[in-house]
């Protein structure tokens, strides 16, 4: 592959921007400075551009079984669209089969990426069903390159569902193996009988969906999360925070000093409850969990961003079809799959609304979308960072590109986009992934396959003093 120097650019890292040129050989950042040799180098110039490192999506759900049906976005579709967006690593989902182990919940997503992925990747395991076996089989992960597990406390009367006992002892062995547990935080038994109450009531439009999962019954499940993560001396991250009400129960903890990482959504700053609400059965396109909220809660998550209570932002990219998919729910908003497309309008709708909306600097932006993901989700100093002996992937951002969302200029395999008309202002011109161009003005170039495996190792509590 050779030698590549980025020219021209400014270098925007989680610490500030500064004028630099960045070397590359092979697969590595060699150098950063001013003054590089360019001697048997490609020139890329990157004038007028943001240098910045690969961002990383540490939640995705690719090809993946919710609600009777897949995931619209296979691997191929959906790290095409991923790196559309700025992303050269994602970290997606497997999800361990009731009667099956964890390990045979990675080979299984081993075989959906394998040839398909366009990026880089790492996985998660999903914990559906917590028997001896696999207690006993939570302390390998590390060595598998797992660094993180999730649990999912709403979902009830799916496999996806977990007690608070099996959330608690897997916070105490993970706490001991060095793994981080990640949780969806809403009541699934509260959800369970508002649906219920709802469907009896003949209340079955999409909008049900929202008011059968009010922000309280995140709020509380947040509260306990985190209350049964200090009684096991355990870090935890809480994903998807959508509101007001649960943040408030974040920022009490790290009040009380406790290592809780959170992560937010882009849907939750540019959509609302209303968005639900919309005419005949359109709300179903905006049907993801925890819900669409009432818009005042956007300020609070700005807010949270800026003071780091929320270190993250993450898509949640988890997408269906209108057709034949979100349709499953035409009678009955609970039968509707969970979940929205944003793997390629993360990056866009953050520097839109949070950069050029006064909201947040561009280096925040960099930490919340590369740097602090590299770190929370065990990637760092490998990815997350410009610096020599990192991963060279690398997007150049042009903060004046304008773009105008449609479901034809989308790369993923979506039927829709919820956010269809919207302009966005800020965007990637080149994304490279180890030093390989993989994305140029609106083209896909990165072959199918070419995405590896990542190893991760979750840092320790400590890295809660180390984040930006
Ligand atoms: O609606 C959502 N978020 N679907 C994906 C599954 C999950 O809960 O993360
Ligand atoms: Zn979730
Ligand atoms: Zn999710």
């Amino acid at each position: 592959m050779g030698r590549t120097l980025f020219s021209g650019g400014t270098v925007m890292t989680a610490d500030g921007g500064y004028r630099a040129d960045v070397l590359v050989e092979d697969e590595k950042i060699s150098a950063v400075g001013t003054n590089l040799n360019p001697e048997g180098a490609e020139v890329v110039d990157a004038t007028g551009r943001l240098v910045m490192p690969g961002f990383i999506d540490g939640h995705t759900h690719m090809d993946m079984p919710f609600g009777g049906t897949m995931t619209a976005d296979d691997w191929h579709a959906g790290t095409r669209a991923a790196i559309a967006g700025g992303t050269t690593t994602i970290v997606d989902f497997s999800l361990q089969d009731a009667e099956g182990t964890l390990d045979g919940a990675l080979q299984t997503w081993f075989g959906k990426a394998e040839g398909k992925a366009h990026i880089d990747y790492g996985l998660h395991v999903a914990i559906t069903n917590l028997t001896e076996e696999i207690k006993a089989e939570i302390p390998s992960l590390p060595e598998k390159g797992v660094s993180t597990i999730k649990i999912f406390m709403a979902y009830k009367g799916t496999p996806l569902y977990s007690e608070d006992d099996d959330l608690f002892e897997t916070l105490q062995i993970a706490r001991d193996a060095g793994v981080l547990v990640m949780v969806h935080a809403e009541n699934g038994d509260v959800i369970a009988r508002l649906t219920d109450q709802a469907l009896s009531r003949g209340d079955t439009a999409p909008r049900f969906h929202a008011l059968t999962r009010p922000p309280e019954v995140e709020a509380e499940a947040t509260n306990r999360a985190i209350r049964l993560a200090e009684v096991a001396g355990a870090p935890l991250l809480v994903v998807h925070v959508s509101c007001a009400a649960a943040l408030a129960e974040v920022h009490r903890a790290h009040e009380r000093g406790q290592t809780v990482y959170a992560e937010t959504c882009p849907q939750y700053f540019v959509f609302s409850y209303s968005d639900l609400a919309r005419e005949g059965f359109e709300g179903a396109k905006y049907v993801c969990s925890p819900p669409l909220r009432d818009e005042w809660n956007r300020d609070p998550l700005w807010r949270g961003l800026q003071s780091g209570d929320l270190q993250i932002f993450g898509s949640d990219h988890c997408a269906f079809n209108y057709e034949g998919q979100k349709e499953l729910g035409l009678d009955d908003f609970s039968k509707i799959p969970n979940g929205l497309p944003g793997a390629e309008e993360r990056a866009m709708t953050l520097w839109t609304e949070g950069v050029r909306g006064d909201r947040i600097s561009e280096a925040q932006f960099v930490s919340l979308l590369s740097t602090n993901q590299a770190r929370i989700h065990g990637l760092y100093p490998r990815k997350g960072v410009i610096a020599p002996g990192a991963d060279a992937d690398i997007v150049l951002w042009d903060p004046d590109l304008t773009m105008t969302v449609t479901a034809e200029n989308r790369h993923g395999n979506v039927d829709y986009t919820p956010y269809e008309g919207m302009t966005f202002h800020g965007g990637p011109t080149e994304v490279y992934v180890r030093g390989r161009l993989g994305y140029k003005d609106g083209e896909v170039i990165a072959e199918a396959g070419s995405g590896r495996f990542i190893e991760r190792s979750f840092e320790g509590p400590a890295i809660k003093s180390a984040l930006v």
